[in-house]
């Protein structure tokens, strides 16, 4: 089955290195097809040019977060979910892609939700690939914890190991699940809520799909870690700015 990657990515400093280092990682992944949605009103050049030159099957899609969603200058990161709008432009596509195709081999699939900044095993992939409803494992450096995880009792997951709100319907992290491309397209209304309360993205999605009796442990029966919520520190800009103030700034037309 070809798994489906759906990344919400947006504008800023480090977006050519994050899908730089993303992309290559995809490229060693046999079978796969990457979604690629940007939080912006068009398609940027820089991504565009970008996915040309990637060497990977893909679509390039785009939505920006409405402005009331979107988080301002200066916001905790908590404040509202990010990529949410992204990630149901994605799912849009790819139902609509499905219903166009024929037979029944285009209904068979895996999708993921992949952000750009994380960072991903290869490992993982061949876990998620025969994923009957809804796949799970562990996630490094998350929920300021060394991993969260589903807790595995007798091959069935019966509750999580997290620090914070383990009473949430499904207290994951977006890259602790995958789902079946067959779930997906069964149940054409399922998407993210982008005015989910903080930590409850993941849950808006999962709820309608599965129980968590239906959970399929990954990893090692989820004792293993395969994937990490890393995040990239935000370059600081001050000898940029130093040098533009006297007209010294780099070349603008070298891309970042
Ligand atoms: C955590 C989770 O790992 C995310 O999956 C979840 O969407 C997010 O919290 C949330 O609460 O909404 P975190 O590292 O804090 O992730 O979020 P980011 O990595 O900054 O953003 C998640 C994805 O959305 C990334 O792929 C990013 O490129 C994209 N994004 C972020 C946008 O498309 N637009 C934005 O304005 C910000
Ligand atoms: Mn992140």
């Amino acid at each position: 089955p070809t798994i489906f990657v759906i990344t919400p990515t947006y504008a800023r400093l480090v977006q050519k290195a994050e899908l730089t280092r993303l992309s290559q990682t995809l490229l060693h992944v046999p079978q796969l097809h990457w979604i690629l949605v940007e939080d912006s009103p068009h398609k940027t050049p820089l991504v565009t040019d970008f996915l040309a030159k990637s060497g990977l099957s893909y679509t390039h899609l785009h939505t920006p977060t409405p402005k009331d969603r979107k988080l301002q200058e200066g916001d905790p990161s908590w404040l509202k979910p990010r990529g949410a709008e992204q990630r149901n432009e994605g799912l849009r596509w790819l139902r609509e892609d499905r219903r166009a195709q024929q037979g029944a081999d285009s209904q068979q699939g895996v999708v993921y939700f992949a952000d750009d900044d994380n960072t991903y095993s290869l490992q993982l992939f061949e876990e998620m690939r025969n994923t009957q409803r809804v796949s799970v494992w562990p996630v490094g450096l998350v929920g300021g914890m060394r991993y969260e995880r589903p807790v595995v009792e007798g091959g069935k997951v019966v509750r999580f190991h997290t620090g914070w709100r383990p009473s949430r319907p499904f207290p994951l992290d977006m890259a602790g699940f995958a789902v079946s491309l067959r779930l997906v397209l069964d149940n054409q209304d399922a998407c993210f809520d982008g005015d989910a309360p903080m930590g409850f993205l993941e849950s808006s999605f999962l709820q309608g799909l599965v129980t968590m009796d239906e959970l399929e442990p990954k990893a090692d029966n989820c004792s293993k870690v395969l994937v990490w919520h890393t995040r990239t520190e935000k370059p600081k800009m001050k000898r940029e700015e130093a040098l533009q103030a006297q007209g010294l700034g780099s070349d603008t037309a070298v891309e970042v």
